[in-house]
């Protein structure tokens, strides 16, 4: 038990709940056990200003941090005469529709959910609310179930199987025991382990919102007379461009007329307010059926913007020279794992430095060989990937050099590390990654380049936007292999060396948007088993595009043929390939200057976006994935 002189809590905790309306559907408790609920994503919106507009604020906020997750999602609203809790299961839009009766609060904060383990129901889904505390949380409170166990012997009862529940429970008692909400929130600290950006609103003292942090995102945003909460700066650009993020280490009070700023002492902190120069979001789909669509046609601007940014007029490329450099390690997670991997193959071969690519999740686990002064590129779109940043953090503490070659500006790791290389890939909404996996990938094929780009090269390379987007206005093509691809179980996907690299993030984007089962194998593995599984009509997507390598993928795509197989190629022009062992072909024009392996993975974006569009896949919002991984 936590004290012992703490009596009455339950019955003050009931009285507190009926004199809130609380708009939620009765949800029987179900005999099962639901294990931890780990939050993993999560996002988290808050609003308090002069004017009442927290609903639209909040909502609008909460369809922005949709890509964090959107199995479920709640708010909270107050102001006078007004308290309100709302949470529904799915997408926001099925909130948007249980509130549009409300008026709005002047006060209120929200969040939207991706389950992991807990389902994703009305009673595990924020805002969660327990005596005199309603909160939303994005992280994991690992020592959840001894905190709820003490809390129950106390008296407390719960309705959630969530660590997030404690955790309001535990600031309504630590609050009832001192009397001080800040001395409650400093005992928080010393209580709980693990990683929280929680943001939460005190019964009786609706004129501000309290902020804590440690480990997972938070910033706040100021306009005029009013302030905002969010995981995710996105959230909030369309209203202000004024922000202070939240340090591991520091709690806030945050009202409509600004913030005040703590340490876990206690102490005061100085905070400044900063203006954040990245491009705004752009949210808006356009005339495209979906985002993944139309990240695929932003993919020639964005090769364009990389190119106007890190190569001059004569070729020099402005990006980190790595000549220096003994070994490279790359950290990643997913895709843009994969285009670590795309690094490695070209950073071996044109700069002959050793380059290991790993796992984020598996990097912060294993033994290390750093040394003082090694590289390592940390690659990451959202730039909160939670291993990523861990291994970066592993990494510096170690004595490396740590760069990051990250998309979102301001995001974590680009802070975390000692040099960051932006992506330029403007704002990536669909959940799959494509213009960002283009971007990395063009990123590190610049940093390959010795020296400069010929004058030759350099003025086919500025060409090359333009044919890009003349391989993707083929869209009839794409769909054409669609259909040959959407009925059937398993796919698989060979090449060699960079092509293999390729083939592991077309197998990816297929299996996660259309959910049919895809393999990527190096070709010359398939003979030592998984050829077993090669049938008839079974479709086998090839990628070539290094000649040297050519003659060798042949042979093996021949080995799949012969049992069967219906092969798509994909081949660079360069390649030259002739022959009657594939089915299709999709040409990769020769005028790449290198990027041929890079530009391969465009067709095979579209074939995965045209296979999920005939199979009426969620395309932008794949079930159970979310876009920015904030917990480990
Ligand atoms: C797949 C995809 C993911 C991400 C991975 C890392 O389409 O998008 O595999 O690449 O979750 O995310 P970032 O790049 O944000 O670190």
């Amino acid at each position: 038990m936590f004290g012992g002189c703490y009596s009455g809590f339950a019955d003050r905790k009931l009285y507190i709940k009926n004199k809130i309306e609380i708009i939620t559907k009765y949800i029987p408790r179900k005999y099962q056990q639901i294990p931890k609920e780990e939050n993993f994503l999560c996002g988290i919106i808050g609003y308090i200003g002069k004017e009442k507009r927290a609903l639209p604020v909040l909502l609008s906020g909460l369809k922005k941090l949709e890509y964090r997750g959107y199995d479920s999602a709640g708010i909270a609203v107050f102001g006078e005469d007004k308290d309100f809790l709302v949470k529904s299961v799915g997408q926001i839009v099925n909130l948007e529709k249980k509130v549009e009766h409300l008026d709005s609060g002047n006060l209120g904060i929200g969040h939207t959910r991706w389950a992991t383990h807990g389902v994703p129901d009305e009673k595990n889904s924020h805002p969660h609310r327990s005596g005199s505390i309603t909160l939303v949380h994005n992280g994991i409170l690992e020592n959840y179930m001894e905190l709820k166990q003490k809390l129950i012997a106390d008296g407390v009862s719960f309705e959630s199987d969530t660590d997030s529940e404690v955790g309001a429970a535990l600031l309504d008692y630590l609050y009832y025991k001192t009397g001080d909400m800040m001395k409650a929130i400093m005992e928080f600290k010393k209580m709980v382990k693990g990683s929280y950006a929680i943001a939460f609103i005190l019964k009786g003292l609706e004129d501000r919102i309290f902020v804590i942090k440690n480990l997972s995102p938070l910033v706040i945003g100021f306009g005029i007379d009013e302030c905002y909460v969010a995981s995710d700066i996105h959230a909030i650009l369309d209203k202000t461009k004024k922000y202070v993020t939240l340090e591991d280490g520091e709690f806030a009070i945050v009202k409509s007329e600004g913030i005040e700023l703590y340490d876990y002492d206690g102490e005061h902190r100085e905070h400044e307010i900063k203006e954040y120069d990245g491009a705004f979001a752009d949210s808006d789909k356009g005339e495209f059926e979906h985002f993944m669509l139309k990240e695929i046609y932003d993919e020639p601007e964005v090769i364009k913007t990389i190119l106007m940014k890190y190569v001059t007029d004569q070729g020099y490329v402005n990006l980190p020279d790595l000549s220096n450099y003994k070994n490279i390690t790359i950290v990643a997670c997913g895709s843009a794992w994969h285009a670590g991997l795309v690094g490695k193959y070209l950073f071996e071969k044109n700069l002959h430095i050793p380059v290991t690519v790993e796992l984020a999740s598996e990097f912060k686990y294993k033994s290390s060989f750093l040394n003082e002064g090694d590289l390592v590129i940390a690659i990451s779109q959202s730039g909160e990937t939670a291993d990523t940043l861990a291994a970066i953090k592993i990494a510096s503490s170690l004595g490396a050099h740590t760069l990051g070659i990250v998309n979102v500006k301001e995001s974590s790791i680009a802070r975390e590390v000692d040099e960051v290389i932006y992506t330029l890939a403007g704002s990536e909404i669909a959940v799959a990654t494509t213009k960002a996996y283009l971007a990395q990938s063009t990123i590190l094929f610049l940093m390959s380049v010795k020296d400069k780009l010929e004058k030759d090269e350099y003025k086919q390379m500025v060409k090359v936007p333009l044919v890009i987007e003349k391989m993707i206005n083929e869209r009839a093509v794409y769909k054409e292999l669609a259909d040959v691809i959407y009925e059937h179980d398993d796919v698989f996907f060979i090449g060699r060396l960079i092509d293999y690299a390729i083939c592991l993030e077309g197998s990816l984007k297929l299996k996660e948007i259309s959910y049919i089962h895809s393999e990527a194998y190096a070709a010359g593995e398939l003979k030592h088993g998984t050829i077993s599984l090669i049938r008839e009509g079974t479709p086998v997507i090839s990628v070539i595009t290094d000649e040297k390598i050519r003659d060798k993928t042949i042979s093996n795509i021949k080995e799949v043929k012969s049992r069967g197989a219906f092969v798509i190629l994909i081949v660079s022009e360069r390649c030259n390939v002739i022959g009657d062992f594939y089915d299709k072909k999709v040409i990769i024009p020769k005028e790449m200057v290198g990027l041929e392996a890079i530009i391969s993975s465009i067709p095979l974006q579209l074939i995965a976006y045209e296979v999920a569009r005939l199979r009426n896949c969620s395309i932008d919002k794949p079930r159970n994935l979310a876009k920015s991984v904030t917990v480990e």
